[in-house]
């Protein structure tokens, strides 16, 4: 059934062409994402849902950790990541990316370039067969999902720090192991995903396992 899902999802929205492309394998994650190779590892899940993929450096790992494992990808992959590219030249992360400027304004050239969407894709050149690239914004992409009959094993969350997110993943697919990032953002507000995550844990009797920026919710 979900494979069936999977491949009419593929059919449904193809990969551009992403031939002579620069791949940029940057990734916005903060840390902890063992916790998501050890699940992947031991529970070998054959689909994941991922929300908020930004280049798909997360997807790649992902995708390169077992080699059966498919992956649906959600996100809008919309020209406002060039500004937000841009912004990152010079800053921290970015600079520990990639020490010299030249190559961190070349980075942010190819973004514009290329395209946020071309971009990330080309990241996950030789994954053509395990990757389907949702182009929509959660939680309404998550609907068409469910309608199209994909059921994930595995839901990793990173996108806008909504509790809808979490909500609707849970609705839609109550058996599905949700994980996510961002647990250590936001330490001067309050740390926002960690209260959305906690209200979650509460109301639905799970466990939170977390480390760093990375969360498992165990039932
Ligand atoms: C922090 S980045 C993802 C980082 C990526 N997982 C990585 O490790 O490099 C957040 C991404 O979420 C996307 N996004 C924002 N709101 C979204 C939504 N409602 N649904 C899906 N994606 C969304 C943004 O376009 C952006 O690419």
């Amino acid at each position: 059934m979900t494979q069936a899902a999977f491949d009419s999802l593929k059919s449904q929205h193809p990969w551009p062409e992403t031939d002579g492309l620069t791949a940029w394998d940057y990734t916005l994650g903060g840390g902890g994402r063992q916790l998501i190779d050890a699940i992947i590892r031991a529970q070998k899940p054959a689909f994941m849902l991922e929300i908020g993929c930004f280049l798909c450096s997360s997807t790649k790992r992902w995708l390169s950790l077992d080699s059966d494992i498919r992956v649906v990808g959600v996100d809008p992959w919309d020209d406002g990541l060039i500004e937000q590219c841009r912004r990152y030249v010079g800053r921290p992360a970015l600079t520990r990316a990639y020490p010299d400027r030249a190559v961190q304004e070349q980075f942010a050239a190819d973004i514009e370039a290329q395209g946020p969407f071309s971009t990330a894709l080309a990241n996950l050149h030789g994954f053509e067969d395990r990757f389907v690239p949702v182009r929509g914004l959660s939680p309404d992409a998550l609907y068409v999902l469910k309608e199209t009959g994909f059921e994930p094993d595995l839901i990793y969350i990173d996108a806008n720090k909504q509790a809808i997110d979490l909500d609707v993943c849970i609705e839609l697919w109550p058996d599905a192991q949700i994980t996510g990032d961002d647990w250590h953002w936001g330490r001067t507000k309050g740390y926002p995903m960690r209260r959305v995550v906690e209200a979650v844990a509460h109301t639905h009797g799970f466990k939170i396992e977390a480390d760093h920026a990375t969360w498992v919710l165990h039932r």
